[in-house]
């Protein structure tokens, strides 16, 4: 069957900052990496240079929108000292990125802080915030006539799991009372931000289209030992982790469509009430190059469960890391099709962005994970298109799909 989509719906990609631009000596991360010894981002893809070949690079491809980040530690080197030409260099990309014929995404904050904020507590410290809404009405105000998609946070509970739960990103804490602390923090921040991004394009004629990533999963119960329990704990998961954040956020009138990311599924053990993440022997059909569990129909699962909320729907992350060049075809056709079995039913899916347009810094991995649509040499700083991007290009250019 074929799926023809609208000439409206999004076919794109997805980049963050400090993943690809190279040079953010001002984030948190940078420091991190220092004293964790972790191979370092350094000039990671060289996009901060090369922004305009990828803006290329990307329409060539027939891609209709990218998905990037600002740093905010480039923009606000300091505390009250605003980088002019920073600022000015990002109007430059989202110019460039029209004048290709790419609808701009664009995320606040993706997983780094300036230095400076991490050192006055970051998000542990409520008065905090306001620096946030300086930074985001700043760049707001300056984008607002070009740019209508806007994500104030990439992935808030991953940066709490990661960085106040497991301690394995920076400010590497272990401690679920600070967790709490940062995810209200986070909270206000969005919500303070969406009525700000709302009240500056109040008079302009295109409203902005504001939300947050959210990464979901499928959360499964391990099915050896004790399976009752496993299912208990996985159904927490999918309560907390999936959806409960969504939801808060929803009934408070500040999500204007649902941005997802989705990857692949979980299973879950029982240990203490929340589980924890466990290996499957039997996983079907594979495993990708970092060990994720691959399951495509697990988009659609998502796409179905999230019709309650009854807003629009952006994919604005899916993608893999693989070894092999089929592998990423078989990933993508697989995804493509949970995606389109969800628009025959009649879910209101309105884009899907591959993860990533380039290989880049896979944060406390490195660099050997590679997401790109196109491969990175990092001795030259070449592109290559990989072969399985012809397809997603094929498909971007025809604006339908065989399921
Ligand atoms: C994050 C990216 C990351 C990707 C692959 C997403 O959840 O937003 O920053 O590179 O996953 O791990």
């Amino acid at each position: 069957m074929q799926i023809q989509f609208p000439s409206s719906f999004l076919w794109g990609a997805s980049l963050s900052s400090y993943q690809c631009e190279g040079g953010n000596f001002n984030s948190d991360w940078y420091l991190w990496e220092k004293e964790k010894k972790l191979e370092p981002a350094g000039c990671a893809c060289n996009h901060y240079y090369l922004y305009k070949r990828d803006s290329q690079l990307a329409r060539s491809m027939h891609l209709n929108s990218l998905r990037f980040s600002l740093e905010w530690g480039r923009i606000y080197p300091e505390k009250s000292f605003l980088q002019e030409e920073e600022l000015a260099h990002y109007y430059e990309v989202v110019s460039t990125l029209l004048s290709c014929n790419l609808k701009p995404l664009i995320t606040l904050h993706h997983f780094t802080n300036p230095i400076w904020f991490a050192n006055r507590g970051g998000w542990l410290v409520s008065k905090n915030i306001d620096f946030f809404l300086a930074y985001l009405r700043k760049v707001v105000n300056a984008l607002k006539e070009k740019v209508e998609y806007w994500l104030i946070f990439n992935e808030p509970l991953v940066y709490i799991y990661n960085s106040f739960i497991q301690g394995i990103w920076p400010p590497g804490i272990k401690s679920i009372r600070q967790a709490r602390k940062v995810l209200g923090n986070i909270l206000t921040a969005y919500s303070l931000g969406y009525q700000e991004i709302k009240r500056i394009y109040k008079d302009l004629p295109n409203p902005a289209q504001v939300s947050l990533a959210k990464h979901l999963r499928i959360f499964s119960p391990c099915p050896e030992f004790s399976l009752g329990l496993n299912s208990f704990s996985s159904f927490l998961r999918e309560k907390i982790f999936n959806f409960s954040l969504l939801e808060y956020l929803r009934k408070r009138n500040c999500l204007d469509f649902l941005a997802i990311n989705y990857y692949c599924k979980e299973y879950v053990k029982f240990n203490g009430i929340f589980g924890e993440e466990c290996a499957h022997k039997f996983h079907w059909p594979r495993r990708n190059y970092l060990g994720w569990y691959i399951y495509p129909e697990g988009l659609y699962e998502i796409l179905c469960k999230l019709k309650k909320f009854n807003l629009p729907i952006i994919i604005t992350e899916n993608g893999t890391a693989e070894d092999e060049d089929s592998l990423y075809g078989d990933y993508l056709l697989a995804h493509l099709r949970s995606l389109g079995k969800a628009v025959l039913s009649g879910i209101d899916v309105r884009g899907y962005l591959w993860w990533s347009l380039l290989d880049n810094f896979e944060w406390d991995k490195g660099f050997k994970c590679r997401f790109g649509l196109a491969e990175v040499d990092y001795n030259n700083f070449q592109r290559k298109v990989r072969p399985f991007a012809f397809t997603y290009s094929r498909i971007c250019r025809e604006n339908k799909l065989e399921i």
